[in-house]
């Protein structure tokens, strides 16, 4: 069975989301939601945003003012609490209330302010642990959950129903996105919260600088991920808010996965380390693959354009060019 889609027409891609749109993008400061507000702004759009110092979007009534009064043609919902494994192992219940949170508020908002197109980014690990790779979208609920991050899941996994629920309900032209694992300018480099490529990045970093003769990592190596750089993730989102309106959620990805291991040699070269790299196999591993398949993306237009080695020495260079002088 395939999953490919029809091909747009250019026409539709007006309709659904018109030259110089207001489109509020939630989570502006984030990885994702600063990739996103960047590549709108270049296709001139008009980008709204609004920190979390001055609109807490668990705040539903607060949510809802912001957006009637704003009056956006679009929303963008890359707000959410996001972390690595030892972050959603230590804290399921803030990765679960404030998620489902943000999310009932924004999306309710949305559709109480009238706006006509949302996008709400959900996570690859909605699928099953052990689901067939590369992993299709008809696999969500179909299998268990990983444990290590499934409190994060089922809320994304509640926000897909939300969009859906919207649709068949009220007739809304609001669609979800499930991204790989991505990077980029902007990631988040705090080793107790950080996903694995920035957290690989800084520990060789440090180890190349302070000349440590080896780098102990978590788990085996032998696990497989993809990753996607976020300029080519915000390129997928804006194609999918001019020619995506459908029920089902679309996987983001570059189609290629490789070992964590094949991952660390690779970001030990860009950052000049050349000691030793250790595996931890007492440490969790957490699920063994993870490869989406993007045969839907791709056939509504979309390829991603940066090689991994090149996307993780601009990320490299990008996060030195953060650091004060002596680090
Ligand atoms: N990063 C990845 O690898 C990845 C992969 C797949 C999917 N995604 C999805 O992409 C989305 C964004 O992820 P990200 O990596 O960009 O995360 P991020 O860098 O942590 O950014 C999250 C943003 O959400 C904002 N936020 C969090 N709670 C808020 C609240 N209560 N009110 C207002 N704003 C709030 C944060 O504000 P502050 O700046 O004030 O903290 C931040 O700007 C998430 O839905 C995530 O599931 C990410």
């Amino acid at each position: 069975m395939t999953t490919e889609l029809p091909v747009p027409s250019e026409e539709s891609a007006r309709s659904l989301l018109p030259p110089g749109s207001r489109i509020f993008v939630a989570g502006h400061r984030g990885l994702v939601g600063s990739a996103v507000a960047r590549r709108l702004a270049d296709d001139g759009h008009e980008v709204l945003t609004r920190g979390r110092d001055r609109l807490d979007l668990r705040d539903a009534a607060r949510t809802e003012t912001f957006l009637r009064e704003a009056r956006p043609d679009a929303v963008v919902l890359a707000a959410a609490k996001v972390g690595g494994i030892m972050a959603n192992s230590t804290y399921p219940v803030q990765f679960l209330e404030d998620n489902l949170r943000i999310q009932l508020s924004v999306i309710a908002a949305a559709h109480a302010a009238g706006t006509r197109r949302l996008l709400f980014l959900g996570s690859s690990c909605i699928y099953p642990r052990l689901a067939a790779q590369p992993i299709r979208e008809e696999s969500l609920l179909t299998g268990e959950l990983e444990p290590t991050n499934e409190a994060y899941a089922l809320a994304k996994i509640a926000g897909i129903v939300q969009i859906q629920s919207y649709r068949r309900q009220y007739g809304r032209s609001y669609i979800s996105a499930m991204p790989t694992n991505l990077y980029g300018p902007g990631d988040n480099f705090d080793l107790e919260t950080s996903h694995v490529l920035p957290a690989l990045i800084r520990r060789f970093h440090e180890a190349q600088r302070d000349a440590v003769p080896e780098v102990t990592l978590w788990g085996s190596g032998s696990p497989r991920r993809e990753f996607l750089h976020v300029d080519d993730l915000a390129a997928a989102c804006v194609r999918l808010l001019e020619v995506y309106d459908g029920d089902e959620p679309i996987n983001i990805g570059c189609g290629e996965d490789l070992t964590i291991r094949e991952l660390a040699e690779t970001v030990a070269e860009v950052t000049g380390y050349r000691g030793r790299v250790g595996w931890d196999a007492s440490k969790p591993d957490g699920t063994p693959r993870k490869l989406l398949d993007v045969t839907r993306l791709t056939s509504l237009g979309f390829a991603p354009r940066i090689p991994l080695r090149e996307g993780i020495a601009r990320t490299y260079a990008w996060w030195l060019g953060q650091l004060p002088p002596s680090v």
